[in-house]
């Protein structure tokens, strides 16, 4: 199986582009943060403490998550509810990254991760998958870009939706939840030691495709392109 692991801050792309280059290469993309937005919301929906991990931790029991891939599109289920749209608002980020800090919660949604890798060519992407959930990933991709940059981007996502949109904010959301990421305790985001480094302050996202999709053929199949 080939395993494909990117990591990196929010709004670097990674699922955009994680997306089209699964497409490109016929596996599977696993979004691991919409389980994390999922347990996150789940936590909001029921009035806990996000911070208190004793709370958090005593709703893992009553929580199921299943994965779907319908036409390449992962879909992903709480307890039989397709939440895949409901993740994706702000509060349910953040909620996530709240939970995302404990223990229990990462351990829960480890064995997970780790069997869809032994069942599939993948591409997966997260915080920590090159570092501690698949340390063994055929190919390690740290993608980022600038905080300017990655606020721009979801500036102008906000107003395509036709979103109010007050840039201040979105760049101190986006330092925020940088600064929780990388300061826990448990599995914090960092690159891991062989991840190829990408930079896409500077690069669309076609640029960015093609950047990408250079590394991988490049470390999973040994091809060199240009
Ligand atoms: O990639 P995202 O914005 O959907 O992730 C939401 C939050 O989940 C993010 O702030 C950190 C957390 N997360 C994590 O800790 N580990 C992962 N593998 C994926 C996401």
């Amino acid at each position: 199986m080939i395993s494909v692991a990117i990591d990196g801050p929010s709004g670097a792309g990674k699922s955009s582009l994680a997306k089209q280059l699964a497409a490109a290469l016929g596996f599977i993309y696993v979004d691991t943060g919409a389980m994390y937005r999922s347990i996150g919301l789940y936590a909001l929906r029921k009035g806990a403490d996000l911070k208190d991990e004793v709370q958090v931790a005593a709703l893992l029991p009553e929580i199921s998550i299943r994965l779907a891939f319908e036409n390449g599109e992962q879909h992903i289920y709480l307890n039989g509810e397709d939440v895949s749209l409901t993740i994706r608002q702000e509060q349910a980020g953040m909620a996530a990254s709240a939970v995302a800090a404990h223990p229990a919660v990462r351990q829960y949604l480890l064995q997970l991760q780790r069997d869809l890798a032994k069942s599939h060519d993948l591409l997966m992407d997260g915080r920590d998958i090159g570092t501690v959930v698949l340390p063994d990933a055929t190919v390690k991709i740290f993608l980022t870009a600038s905080v300017e940059a990655r606020a721009a981007r979801r500036c102008l996502q906000l107003r395509q939706q036709g979103q109010p949109v007050d840039e201040e904010k979105v760049k101190a959301d986006i330092e925020k939840r940088d600064w929780q990421d990388t300061h826990r305790d448990t599995a914090p985001l960092r690159q891991a030691e062989d991840a190829v480094l990408v930079d896409t302050s500077d690069m669309d996202l076609e640029q960015s495709f093609e950047a990408l999709l250079a590394v991988i053929r490049r470390k999973a199949y040994g091809e060199e392109i240009g």
